[in-house]
């Protein structure tokens, strides 16, 4: 029988026939960046490119061309108007296809500390449509909308085998690439994230700093719980993990990053899709991720993300 490939995604749910496409050609730069990944130490491209991106990071020279190869396919896509990356202050418009009527928000290189020690890294993406007439030119403000806006979300995981796991909305799938006919073919249908079992996942050296009590409160929930513990320093990887075991990840608020470290646009609302769709729970605090409505580009929020019974301990009020 023939495998099941991207193009399934097109019978899918009433987006799925436009999104399609688009989701191809993020399976396009991940095929790419796949490749430059696997090529960086003999290309010279591993290291710092000697530049800061808007929010203050060394950028990589794997995240710069990450960032080309991915707006590249989108522009290839022809439905694409605009992307707004974490690498890129301000909003990239594709002039060629301005008055197409979606925008793509993207990550190019999630996890890039990963990559100096050949740790897995990965790409996060969400589709939103414009809400400005496309007769004009797309605006920033067509990029800020809640993940209740959003169409198809996912991410790509350039781990020992390379895979796609995404939504339209209707389910998760995950697809592998299969190098033999070089096509990404569904390998996980329909991802559930189990209730029981799994890990905690959170960056534990910063415990002294979280506010929102939340020292206390992952106490509680790994006492009631009795969670292994996992910490690839990649939010694609712990996602996946996650989302394939059961438990929960999270970047919680500290001293040092007061309004948490993940980015809500490019990392919280689409691994917050793909969760909710996965029967899970995305919150910030005691807000769903999905009902934040975005004020700026690059904000920041804090993060959990697990399974329904997980979370519901991590947040249930009798913590002291
Ligand atoms: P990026 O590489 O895109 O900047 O993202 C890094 C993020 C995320 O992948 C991960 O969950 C988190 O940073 C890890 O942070 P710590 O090193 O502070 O644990
Ligand atoms: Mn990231
Ligand atoms: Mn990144």
């Amino acid at each position: 029988m023939a495998a099941v490939t991207l193009n399934n995604i097109a019978k899918q749910g009433k987006h799925g026939a436009a999104m399609m496409p688009i989701i191809q050609g993020v399976g396009r730069a991940a095929i790419e960046i796949a490749a430059v990944l696997r090529s960086a130490v003999f290309r010279g491209a591993l290291g710092q490119a000697g530049a800061e991106n808007v929010q203050g990071e060394q950028q990589q020279m794997l995240d710069v061309l990450s960032d080309e190869i991915f707006l590249d396919e989108m522009r290839s896509t022809g439905f694409v108007c605009a992307v707004g990356s974490e690498e890129q202050e301000e909003l990239l418009v594709i002039d060629e296809y301005v008055h197409s009527d979606y925008l793509v928000l993207v990550d190019p290189l999630d996890g890039s500390s990963n990559l100096d020690v050949d740790g897995p890294v990965g790409t996060i993406f969400s589709i939103v449509k414009r809400k400005t007439d496309n007769s004009i030119c797309p605006h920033v403000s067509d990029t800020l909308q809640s993940g209740q806006e959003v169409i198809a979300a996912g991410y790509v995981l350039y781990g020992p085998a390379l895979m796609m796991v995404c939504s339209v909305g209707v389910g998760v799938d995950g697809y592998t690439f299969n190098s033999s006919n070089a096509r990404f073919e569904l390998s996980h249908p329909n991802i559930r994230i189990p209730e029981s079992g799994g890990y905690y996942s959170v960056n534990e050296s910063n415990a002294d700093k979280w506010t929102d009590n939340m020292g206390a409160n992952l106490e509680r929930l790994k006492k009631e719980s009795g969670l292994g513990m996992r910490y690839v320093g990649a939010m694609v990887a712990d996602m996946h993990r996650t989302l394939i075991k059961g438990g929960i990840f999270l970047y919680p608020a500290d001293d040092k990053n007061p309004t948490g470290k993940l980015r809500l646009l490019y990392e919280a609302i689409p691994m917050g899709f793909i969760m909710e769709q996965a029967g899970g729970k995305a919150m910030s605090r005691d807000v769903a991720v999905l009902d934040i409505e975005p004020e700026s580009l690059h904000q920041r929020i804090p993060v959990y993300l697990g399974s329904k019974t997980k979370i519901n301990i991590l947040l249930s009020k009798n913590a002291k």
